[in-house]
């Protein structure tokens, strides 16, 4: 590491309609050294989520509300990272770890922080590490089965799903016997849906009407909706949910850069007329449970029963727009960036 420095990706200015690399400031700097107590991790597979756009800010908002990382200072996210020195008693040189960490080549943590440090469980692969068994497959295996508390035969109909939660919501819900009704915008998505997740129906958000293809999908109602999109599909699947339907809120990614805000579900008195419910999912709180989520997924993903769909970029420079790519919907699968040094 003599002489190396560390490049790195600074929150530059808040955000002001579309994000992009304009936000972000490149720049390099010498690798930093751990303290006592702490370990220096080479980051190696970055995971993507949209809720990232609120670490770099709105415009207009002030700061001291919005929880945005301060001017300045690195932009974070999730990665999969190698321990190369260490002052920790819990992580030795040589661990992969999940931790959140700057955009840079090396960081210095103590793993603790947004969410705990796990070492990534053995025979895992780093990029499957970063996106099924890291906060996206988290939210989708525990929304699907101890949120929905899914059965079989059920509708289940999913928003973003063909998204990194989505791709595998949709597969875990297969897996399960459910009848899935997928949502999501664009020919490449909606082709992948059809062709390759075992979706019952595929519905392209871009094309028609959304509330008349739902009512040729689920005729008899539905029993369960995971919302990955907030907005207004939530307001047409209240109005077809059956008794005891349950609502995953997993993420809203239409309310995210709103501005004005969107308003709030205007059917929500469906869930008193129909005994129903929807209940949040802060995956987030159920990390310390990702040793079940490999017993239970690593099986199926190493026979092909379930698919780790991936969209990948390569290098350190292009972080902004594997953001960036979220909210203009080029993803197709769980949005990851390999590093190239
Ligand atoms: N609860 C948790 O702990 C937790 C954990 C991880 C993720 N999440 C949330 O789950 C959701 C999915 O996350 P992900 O990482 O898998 O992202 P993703 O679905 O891979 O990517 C975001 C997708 O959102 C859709 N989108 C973009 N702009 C939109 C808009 N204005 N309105 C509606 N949809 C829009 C696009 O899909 P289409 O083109 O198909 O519309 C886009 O591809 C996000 O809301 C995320 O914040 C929650």
């Amino acid at each position: 590491m003599a002489g190396a420095t560390n490049r790195r990706w600074l929150v530059a200015k808040r955000v002001d309609g579309q994000i992009s690399e304009d936000n972000f400031q490149w720049t390099e700097s010498p690798i930093p050294r751990p303290g006592e107590g702490q370990y220096l991790v080479r980051n190696l597979w970055y995971s993507f989520d949209p809720t990232q756009i609120f670490l770099v800010g709105e415009a207009g908002r002030p700061d001291s509300e919005s929880g945005a990382i301060p001017l300045g200072e690195v932009m974070r996210g999730f990665a999969v990272s190698e321990v190369v020195e260490s002052r920790h008693p819990g992580f030795k040189t040589g661990d992969l770890i999940h931790s959140h960490v700057g955009w840079e080549d090396y960081t210095v943590g103590d793993g603790t922080g947004w969410a705990p440090a796990y070492r990534v469980p053995e025979g895992v692969p780093p990029n499957w590490a970063a996106g099924v068994f890291g906060i996206t497959g988290v939210a989708a295996y525990f929304g699907v089965t101890e949120v929905a508390k899914s059965k079989p035969g059920e509708t289940f109909v999913i928003s973003g799903a063909a998204g990194g939660v989505g791709s595998i919501a949709v597969q875990l819900a297969k897996l399960r016997s459910l009848r899935v009704v997928a949502i999501a915008g664009g020919d490449r998505k909606c082709d992948w849906l059809r062709n390759e997740s075992g979706a019952d129906v595929v519905i392209d958000h871009q094309k028609g009407d959304v509330a008349e293809r739902l009512k040729e999908a689920a005729p008899d109602g539905i029993d369960i909706y995971f919302d990955n999109a907030g907005g207004p599909i939530l307001d047409l699947v209240l109005e077809r949910l059956r008794g005891g339907g349950r609502i995953v809120l997993c993420g809203a990614t239409s309310r995210y850069r709103a501005n004005p805000p969107l308003p709030g579900p205007s059917n929500y008195l469906q869930l008193i007329m129909l005994n129903a419910r929807m209940e949040g999912l802060l995956a987030r709180d159920y990390l310390p449970r990702v040793p079940e989520v490999v017993d239970a997924l690593l099986p199926l993903l190493r026979s092909g029963r379930l698919k780790s769909k991936e969209d990948l970029l390569v290098g350190l420079r292009k972080a902004p727009l594997g953001l960036s790519r979220l909210f203009s919907g080029a993803n197709v699968g769980k949005q990851l960036l390999q590093m190239d040094a």
